[in-house]
C-alpha cells in the first residue's frame, strides 16, 4: 500500500521498541546529551508500580525490545525490579548506561533479574578528554565496569559519541575497544538535538576529520571483521538526503519519559501545538493508536512540497520533524538536510560557521540541572536566540525543587 493510501489511525503497526527513560538524574554532564534541554522541568518520576504498568501495557501491544536509558538508569534503586518484571513479560531487555553506579553486586543482581544486554558509553580513549567531556572523573570507573560486563558474560557493546573534540582519537578509541574485547562498537557522530544543538559550533567536525575517521574505521573493519563489529554513524550535516528518523513517526519506537510523557522520539516535546499525553492519564494503547500527537505525522497527508510530490518520500518520510522545526520553525517542512529543501542552506551555513575558530572556541555548555533551569529562565526573559528557544517545550517551567531533578 502506498503511503498516501494509508488511512489515518488504521493499519497502524504496534510498537516494537519501548524506550523507557527511567530517570533524568545523571552523574555525568555530557555536552552532547539528547535529553531535552528543559529536562529540569521534571520533578516527579514514575514510581516502580507505574513503570510496571507501562511495561505490561507495552508488551500487551506487542513491544518486544525494551531499552532502559536515562539520565543514568542505574540511579534508580528499583532497576532490578523493573528488569525482572520486563523479563517475566518476555521483553529482550537492554540497559544503556554510562556505567556509573555499576558494582559487582548490582551486575550480579541484574543478571539474576534477567537483563539481556548492556551498552556501555565512553566519551574518549583518554582519561583527560573522557573526564572533560562528561565533566566528571569517571574514566577509570568505566574501565572497571567494562571488566565486569565481560566477567558476567555479557556481550561487550561499547558506544562512543564522536565530535570535533574526540574524532581525531578514533584509532586510539578503537584500539581501546579491541583491548577490552568489545564485540560491537557504535561510533555515533553527535546528532544535533538538545544539548548537542546548543554546542553545535563546538562539536561539528570538519569534512576532513570525518573522512579520516571513516578511513580508519574501514581499516579496523577489514582487519577485525566479525570479531569486533563497527557501526559508524555519519552526522546528518554532511548528507544531502535526510534520515528516516525513528524509522517513521509512531512506527516502531515508543518513548516514555521519566515523568510518564509518551513521545514518538526523545525530543518531540519541543514541537509546537502538540499535546503529548502521559501514561498517568491515558493508556499506552490509546496514546499509540488514537492520540493526535502520535497520528500527527503518520502517513503523508501532513507533507508540503517538495516532499509531497517527491519520488523519494517513502524512503525518508520527509526526514526528521524535530530537525525541520529546529531549523525552520515549521515542523511540517522538509528536513533541511535534504538538498531539495528550500532551507538546505541552513545546513551548509551551519557547517561553514562551525569551522570558524571564533565559533568553535566558544565555551561549551554542559548538561546540568542548573543550566537547564537557567535556559528556561532565559527563554522566559526573551534572552535566548530563536533556534535555542525552539529546543524547549513552550511553557516548560523549572522544577521548584532545589535538589536533584526527578526524585520520586
Ligand atoms: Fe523527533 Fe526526528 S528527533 S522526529
Amino acid at each position: 500500500m502506498k503511503l498516501s493510501e494509508k488511512p489515518r489511525e488504521k493499519n497502524i503497526a504496534p510498537p516494537l521498541w519501548l524506550l523507557a527513560e527511567v530517570t533524568y538524574r545523571c552523574p555525568l554532564n555530557c555536552v552532547f546529551c539528547y535529553n531535552p534541554v528543559d529536562y529540569a522541568k521534571q520533578h516527579n518520576e514514575l514510581t516502580t508500580a507505574e513503570w510496571v504498568k507501562v511495561l505490561r501495557e507495552g508488551r500487551k501491544m506487542g513491544a518486544a525490545q525494551l531499552g532502559l536509558s536515562g539520565g543514568e538508569p542505574l540511579l534508580r534503586k528499583d532497576l532490578e525490579e523493573i528488569v525482572e518484571e520486563a523479563r517475566k513479560l518476555g521483553y529482550y531487555v537492554n540497559l544503556l548506561t554510562s556505567g556509573i553506579g555499576m558494582t559487582e553486586e548490582r551486575i550480579k543482581n541484574l543478571k539474576i533479574a534477567g537483563l539481556d544486554h548492556i551498552q556501555l558509553s565512553f566519551q574518549d580513549s583518554t582519561k583527560e578528554m573522557n573526564d572533560f567531556l562528561s565533566s566528571t572523573k569517571t574514566f577509570d570507573l568505566k574501565k572497571k565496569v567494562a571488566g565486569l560486563i565481560k566477567e558476567y558474560d555479557y556481550p561487550m557493546v561499547l558506544n562512543c559519541v564522536l565530535h570535533r573534540l574526540n574524532i581525531d582519537h578514533i584509532e586510539q578509541i578503537l584500539n581501546m575497544a579491541e583491548a577490552m574485547g568489545a564485540e560491537f562498537v557504535e561510533l555515533a557522530n553527535t546528532q544535533f538535538y538538545s544539548w548537542g544543538m546548543l554546542n553545535r559550533d563546538q562539536l561539528l567536525p570538519s569534512e576532513e576529520q570525518l573522512k579520516r575517521a571513516e578511513k580508519i574505521t574501514h581499516k579496523f573493519r577489514d582487519r577485525l571483521g566479525n570479531k569486533m563489529k563497527l557501526f559508524f554513524i555519519m552526522p546528518d550535516y554532511y548528507s544531502t538526503r535526510p534520515k528516516k528518523c525513528m524509522n517513521g513517526w509512531g512506527n516502531v519506537f515508543i518513548t516514555v519519559q521519566a515523568d510518564g510523557m509518551v513521545l514518538p522520539c526523545h525530543v518531540a516535546s519541543m514541537l509546537p501545538d502538540i499535546n503529548f499525553e502521559s501514561v498517568r492519564n491515558k493508556s499506552l494503547d490509546w496514546i499509540w493508536y488514537k492520540s493526535p500527537g502520535f497520528n500527527k505525522f503518520r502517513g503523508d497527508d501532513w507533507m508540503k512540497e517538495p516532499c509531497k510530490s517527491c519520488p523519494e518520500k517513502e524512503n525518508d518520510l520527509g526526514g526528521c520533524r524535530c530537525q525541520a522545526f529546529m531549523l525552520t520553525g515549521d515542523p511540517n517542512a522538509a528536513d533541511p538536510v535534504c538538498d531539495k529543501s528550500p532551507h538546505h542552506s541552513k545546513i551548509s551555513e551551519a557547517v561553514i560557521a562551525s569551522q570558524k575558530p571564533s565559533n568553535y572556541e566558544r565555551p561549551i555548555v554542559f548538561r546540568t540541572d542548573n543550566d537547564s533551569r537557567k535556559i528556561m529562565q532565559k527563554r522566559d526573559k526573551g534572552q535566548l536566540d530563536i533556534t535555542s528557544s525552539r529546543l524547549l517545550e513552550r511553557d516548560s517551567k523549572p522544577s521548584k525543587e532545589k535538589s536533584r531533578v526527578g526524585l520520586v
